[in-house]
């Protein structure tokens, strides 16, 4: 079992992702966990204000470092004796990548992690230090919250924890040997007058390995010559 208790000001945004095909399925045989937790809750006013101003002037609003403190407090309750680590969801974090993602799989059947989704000009710094908390991006561009960088964490790690999908279609699959995966194909044979590559028909094991294994290289050269390097 994975688990993630997610701090968000916007669980709705979780709804289909938590309900759809493979992360549904996990939830449903106990092999992930993800629990949502609304910042607001822990807002200590009325209207459930959670942002302030900037200190030293700017644009915008930053949120507020008890609330979010006080939200990680009670997601450490529901974590119990699991080893966990608080991630905050940030395009100033470390750029996760495929080894990152594997990383946090391994020995997650007692590992548990807190996302912290930000929004606005993000959260008060103190409350990062005060946790320790690491900073993860999921890219170089600036989303208008954390809520699809904490799916895509999610999402991303859980696939590589072991029992979640099946363990052959990891294998081949693009980042998992630095070259992207090579084109697939399924039936029918000939589509709009485009047939699949003979080789693929010809039931010669060798063949295809090599045959996929050069296309991985063509693809990856066009597509991400940097991996090569
Ligand atoms: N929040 C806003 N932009 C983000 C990004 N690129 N990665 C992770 N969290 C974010």
């Amino acid at each position: 079992m994975i688990k993630f208790v997610v701090l968000t000001l916007f669980n709705d945004m979780f709804t289909s992702f938590l309900n759809t095909s493979i992360i549904k399925r996990s939830i449903e045989a106990g092999k992930l966990s993800v629990e949502l937790i609304d910042i607001r809750d822990f807002s200590g006013f009325k209207n459930k204000k959670v942002d302030d101003t900037p200190y030293g002037g700017g644009n915008g609003m930053v949120i507020s470092a008890e609330p979010v403190a006080k939200a990680i407090d009670f997601a450490l309750t529901l974590i119990k004796d699991l080893e966990c680590e608080i991630i905050y969801m940030s395009p100033r974090g470390n750029l996760l990548n495929y080894n990152m993602c594997k990383e946090f799989s391994d020995g997650c059947s007692n590992k548990a992690y807190i996302l912290i989704c930000g929004h606005y000009e993000g959260i008060d710094e103190r409350v990062l230090e005060e946790y320790n908390i690491k900073e993860v991006s999921i890219g170089d561009y600036v989303l208008t919250g954390g809520e699809i960088a904490a799916m895509v964490f999610i999402d991303s790690v859980t696939r590589l924890v072991p029992g979640i999908i099946t363990e052959g279609s990891l294998i081949d699959e693009s980042h998992t040997n630095k070259l992207l995966e090579y084109p697939q194909y399924t039936k029918p044979s000939v589509f709009r007058g485009r047939k699949v590559p003979e080789v693929l028909l010809s039931g010669h094991d060798k063949n295809i390995t090599e045959y996929r294994h050069k296309k991985s290289l063509e693809l990856t050269l066009k597509n991400r010559p940097d991996l090569l390097k």
